[in-house]
Order: structure tokens, then sequence, then C-alpha cells
């Protein structure tokens, strides 16, 4: 999508629809909201109408489209909610409603009438950016296997007006930014949203290579002969019972400053989880396509470090495989020795990402020594039973970690909740005929006996856990409550997180 930044006006614009927004008024306010001043005269009163009739009030979701008759296109007016509760999470939920109310309407191109939305607090620039965050991913729709397409807005210009003019150099700078992140997101949706008879582990290692072409980053890519030179039983285990054998891919960003630190992001690219011997019910289980969305996300956040040429060093991993019953598949019972040489019991073949995980992460920890590791995993349905389907479990024992990604979930609008990891989670872990077991006899604290499991792995670095299951993706059943700029499918969570994180979020941006 273009986004524009115009001086003018949005109503001077020759755009096919303008969108202005509303702050909640009472039902006894009876004075016309003097913002929409300039909308009322280019629709002849029709707003005014409106509004005496109490047709708009600004609540949110509340979005009322009025046609000028001048018949110079249409004026969308989208409602904010309460003054007291306004973010830029409002924002980007409100420039989506109203993409998306246009998507199929022969609606071409959107003018933002930026003042109507840097109020109460939210600077230009930052009111720019969640128009950004919510016209492109509100606009955006999985396409490549569909024959008919409704069209849909593929220019949304930010006007000024007089009123910001002069905050044009920043809102350009910060339009652009928000931007390149935004299109990486979507970059990233398309990725994760194909299915798994396309995206292999092979085929990651593909898109992996086609990624550090285009942006002359390092790429390595273990296959099944090298990983299990390696040393890497976990990856091979998991792998097994597929005819599309596993992949470790490496990528490397060297980053903008030479005396940086180095983030390793660890990815959980499970391109099919059935479960394997250990079968998942039927119902719904196409949705394992999505658990690789991890590793995914790992992809993104490469690219737009180096589309953003950001300071520290990143070294991504993307541990990749399929999970499927078969005759030459990993069972329970079994021991399999992972990079590092320690031992894990395999109990149950659905807890198969942290045996994959246990790889990546041993093998980043020892070969770059990073200063912090990062993973990122659909990691287990009890992260979605506690935290819900818009929410990811943060675990990690270290503090600047925890803090820098909770401020960075905080601009950027991606729900993150702090968990806590304990002796107890790790005690429970432990294995009677291995070092560690995938799996504990009786189910609580899924999440973070998960956690605690992946702690034994990281060689003592600093390392923050994000189990991305519910927010990774919607689905049909929760679509309805999920903010209107996640559509169906893959939701490329934690690409804008991690990328602002790493940018430094909690100290230099606004
Ligand atoms: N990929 C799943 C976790 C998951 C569930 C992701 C729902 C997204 C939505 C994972 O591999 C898994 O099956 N975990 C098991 C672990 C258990 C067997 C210890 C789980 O959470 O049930
Ligand atoms: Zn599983
Ligand atoms: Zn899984």
């Amino acid at each position: 999508m273009k986004v524009p930044v115009d001086r003018r006006d949005a109503v001077e614009a020759a755009a096919d629809a303008i969108v202005t927004g509303l702050f909640e008024r009472g039902e006894k306010d009876e004075t016309f909201p003097k913002n929409l001043a300039r909308e009322e005269t280019a629709s002849r009163g029709l707003i005014s109408a409106a509004w005496k009739r109490k047709e708009i009030r600004g609540k949110r979701r509340e979005l009322t489209v009025f046609h000028r008759p001048d018949t110079r296109g249409r004026i969308l007016v989208v409602g904010l909610g309460p003054r007291a509760r306004f973010d830029a999470e409002v924002v980007r939920r409100a420039a989506a409603e109203a993409v998306r109310a246009l998507k199929g309407k022969g609606a071409r191109t959107v003018a933002f009438r930026l003042p109507a939305f840097a109020a109460e607090g939210l600077p230009a620039e930052a009111a720019a950016r969640a128009i950004v965050d919510g016209a492109v991913l509100g606009a955006y729709e999985f396409v490549k296997y569909r024959s008919t397409s409704d069209g849909g807005v593929e220019e949304a210009a930010i006007h000024l007006g007089e009123e910001l003019a002069r905050e044009e150099a920043l809102v350009k700078k910060a339009t652009a930014d928000e931007l390149a992140l935004a299109e990486t997101v979507v970059w990233t949706r398309d990725i994760a949203n194909l299915p798994p008879d396309t995206a292999t582990p092979e085929r990651l290692a593909e898109i992996a290579r086609g990624l550090a072409k285009e942006f002359g980053l390092k790429v390595t890519v273990f296959d099944e002969k090298k990983l299990a030179e390696m040393g890497c039983g976990g990856m091979l285990a998991v792998g097994s019972g597929s005819s599309h054998p596993p992949r470790m891919i490496v990528l490397e960003y060297p980053g903008g400053s030479r005396r940086g630190r180095t983030v390793a992001v660890v990815g959980k690219g499970i391109t099919f989880d059935s479960g394997g011997i250990s079968l998942k019910p039927g119902p719904r289980m196409g949705e394992m396509k999505f658990d690789k969305c991890g590793a995914v996300a790992t992809l993104g956040i490469l690219r737009a470090a180096a589309t953003l040429e950001i300071a520290p060093r990143v070294v991504g991993v993307l541990c990749c495989a399929e999970n499927l019953p078969s005759g030459s598949a990993y069972r329970p019972g079994d021991v399999v020795r992972t990079f590092n040489g320690k031992t894990i019991e395999i109990l149950n073949t659905d807890a198969e990402g942290r045996v994959v995980l246990s790889d990546g992460l041993a093998y980043v920890a020892q070969t770059y020594k990073p200063d912090e590791i990062i993973d990122l995993a659909t990691l287990t349905g009890a992260e979605v039973v506690a935290l819900g389907d818009d929410t990811a479990g943060l675990v990690t024992t270290d503090e600047r970690l925890a803090q820098g990604l909770l401020a960075a979930s905080a601009l950027t609008g991606e729900p993150l909740w702090r968990m806590p990891l304990t002796d107890f989670h790790r005690e429970m872990v432990k294995s009677e005929v291995a070092d560690v077991r995938n799996s504990t006899e009786i189910p609580v604290a899924g999440m973070l006996t998960a956690a605690a499991f992946l702690e034994s792995f990281v060689g003592g670095v600093p390392w923050a856990h994000l189990d991305i299951a519910g927010p990774a993706y919607t689905n049909v059943l929760t679509r309805r409550w999920q903010p209107p700029y996640q559509g169906v499918g893959a939701t490329g969570f934690a690409v804008r997180l991690v990328t602002r994180y790493l940018e430094g979020a909690s100290t230099t941006r606004p």
C-alpha cells in the first residue's frame, strides 16, 4: 500500500473517501463537534443532520458513511470512544475499520485527516504511525489461492492540513519508518499463511535464502546430514516421521554499529504439527500449519532489521521440521541427545516444539555467545487457556529483557503478559532416565514447565521466551473479538514488537 503524506486538508484531496474521527459524546450533548466543521461543509449539512438525529455519537466501532452531494466521494466518520481512553491502539483500530469497510466498494484511495487523530496527548507522528499500521494491516488478506478478489484500498494518504503543516518532516519520517515495518508484517503473514504442503522446511530454507540475497544477509542452512554431524538429535527426532526432512536455518544481520550487542532470535518452525504418534484430535487440526509462526516471525524480524538498518547485530535461528506419525517417527519413551549433549526423555511427541528449540537455543548460545536470546514459539495450548487469543506469554528471569519487551509491547499494541518461572517448574521437567523430559504426567502450568525446559538449553545467556500460541493467528471462532487489523489467519505477531525492542524501544521512542 502507498501511504503519502499530504500537506493539504483531507477535504481538498481527490480521494475516493475521507476518514475522520469523532470522540464519544453524551446523549444529552447538543453542540455539533467543532472538528467536523470542514467535513460538514463538504457534506452540505448531512453530517450535522445525522448528529441531530443522534445517529452519530462517536462510540467505538461506530462507522458512518456520508456521500458528498458534490459526488466527490465519501466521508467516513469513525467513532473514537471516550477521550479519557484514547491512545494509539484506538487509532490503529479506527483506521483498520475504515479500510475494511471500504473493501469491495470501489474505493481505491483514502484520505485520513491527521488532526482528528493527533489529539488527547497523542503526538502527530504517533498518530500517523497508528494510521499506517491500521490501514496496511487492516487491508491485508491472504489472496494467493483465490481466483477472485474484491479489490480494496491501495493508497492511504495522511493529510496534515493547516493545523499540522509544521509537523511535516516528523510525520513523513515516522510514516516511512512505520510503513517499512508494516509491509514486513504483511510479508510475514503471507509466508505464515502458506499451507503445509507448500511451506515445508526445505521451502522455508529457500525463502530464507531469497531474503538473505535481497538484503545482503548471511545465511546457513543445516540439512539432515549436517544436523546429524552436529548432534542435533532433537531436530532429527521431531522430523523423522515426515518425508520432508528438518532444516535449521541461521540468518545473520551484521548490525549498524561495530561494537553493538548481539541478540539471537530463535523461532519454532513446525510446518505442520499433527502431534506425531501422540496424535492430536481431528477437529481444527488444520490450524497447526500455524505452528511455524515463531520461525516465520523470526524471518520477518531479520527483514525488518535489515530494512530499518537497526543498530544491534541479530542472529536468527529457525528450527524447522514437520511433526507427523509414521513408521519412522519418534515415539514416546525415546531418549534423544541434543546439540549440547543433554538428553531428553520423550514422553509426548506432541510436545515437539521444545525438542526442536533445544538444539537451536544450545547451538546459538554456544556458537555466537550472544548478549541475549529471545525465542518465539507457538509452544503450548496452556498459553491459550491462560491468556487467550490476543496475548502472548512472556517468561524471563532477566529484568532488562522483561522491561524492554513490555515497553515495546505497549508501543506496538501487541499484548504481552509476564509469567513466573520457579524451581517448582524446573523440578517438574527433570527426568528419571534422561536430563530432562519433554512432558509431565500432571498437566499443571504447562506454559511454564515448557519454559523451564527451554531454560536448560540457553547456557546461562540472558533469555526471554515468548509463547505466541494464542496471538500468532486468529481463527473463525475468535475473529470477532480481535482487533480489526487482524484478519483470519496469521497475524505476524511479534515482528513489530521484537523489532522495536531491538531498536531500544524503552529508551529512545516516544
Ligand atoms: N503446537 C502446539 C501448541 C499449540 C496449541 C499452538 C494450540 C497453537 C494453538 C504444541 O506443539 C503442543 O501440542 N503442545 C502440547 C504440549 C503437551 C503435550 C505437553 C499442548 O500444549 O497441549
Ligand atoms: Zn505439538
Ligand atoms: Zn507444536
